[in-house]
């Protein structure tokens, strides 16, 4: 895996200068976090072939098969005020959505906050994750989990109705190696935006792919739902809603989850 990657990667500025590569590890996020604060340096990405404790946002599982997908973690020490920070999830849907659109010429929508669906079906999954240093200044483990060659069976029952890949949508049958690649380099695209703040061109793409705009979704909340028309992105990627009261507010990430009427994505 590591010698295909390293041919189809070109010179990289920081992300994936330093390269891990690993047949099997229990969580490219956890490994990454444990580097981080051991001093690795900026930019460092784990990859690896499979997961077997790959970790999911509020504590869930993420499915990770042999072979199938994508499992990449990439750190970031970016010296930018923490609300910037705040926005390394959406950027990173973003750039997962370039690297499909290069390899396979389709472009996968985004389900607010941060899921690149295909179909009404999540495509991938992000997991962006705060360390500490002892020093006080914080750094991100940008986790991405993208789903390429994996058939239905791959997904266990409870996830195979929200889940797709890229081999089940497109019919891809290409290098997982290439993609990994592809990413590699959009992300590091993405991280010189987020340094030198010149994110607009994100921004934008984020609002073009959004698939709820002008739609209704359901806000999901721990302990209540609510029917809500997505309006549109602001300039921090929150997400604005008409509620049913009638009044217009933000809901930002984290706070909510958000679902199409009629399933995963679709309204
Ligand atoms: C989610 O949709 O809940 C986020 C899933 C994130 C999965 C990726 S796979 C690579 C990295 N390592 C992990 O353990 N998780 C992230």
């Amino acid at each position: 895996m590591e010698k295909k990657i390293r041919q189809y990667l070109g010179e990289q500025s920081l992300v994936g200068r330093t390269l891990l590569c690993f047949d099997e590890i229990g969580s490219t996020n956890t490994h990454l976090k444990c580097l981080a604060l051991e001093g690795a340096e900026d930019g460092t990405a784990v990859i690896a072939a499979v997961q077997t404790a790959g970790r999911g946002r509020m504590d869930r599982s993420f499915q990770s098969p042999k072979g199938k997908g994508i499992y990449l973690s990439v750190l970031l020490r970016p010296e930018v005020p923490m609300e910037r920070l705040m926005c390394v999830t959406a950027l990173a849907g973003v750039a997962v959505c370039d690297a499909v659109e290069e390899l396979c010429g389709v472009r996968p929508g985004l389900k607010w906050p941060n899921d690149p669906v295909l179909g009404n079906q999540k495509l991938c999954g992000i997991l962006t994750e705060l360390v500490m240093m002892p020093d006080g200044t914080p750094a991100v483990v940008l986790g991405i989990g993208l789903n390429v060659l994996q058939s239905e069976t791959d997904f266990s029952p409870e996830v195979r109705p929200i889940a797709t890949s890229l081999a089940m949508e497109l019919g891809y049958a290409g290098s997982v190696e290439e993609l990994a690649a592809a990413l590699l380099r959009q992300l590091d695209c993405m991280y010189g935006a987020l340094r030198t703040n010149r994110m607009a061109g994100y921004l934008s793409a984020y609002r073009k792919g959004c698939v709820h705009l002008g739609k209704q979704v359901r806000l999901i909340g721990p302990t209540s739902q609510e029917t809500v028309l997505a309006l549109e992105i602001d300039e921090d990627f929150g997400l604005v809603v008409l509620g049913a009261d009638g009044q217009r507010r933000t809901v930002h990430t984290g706070e909510l989850s958000v679902r199409g009427l009629y399933g995963y994505a679709e309204s």
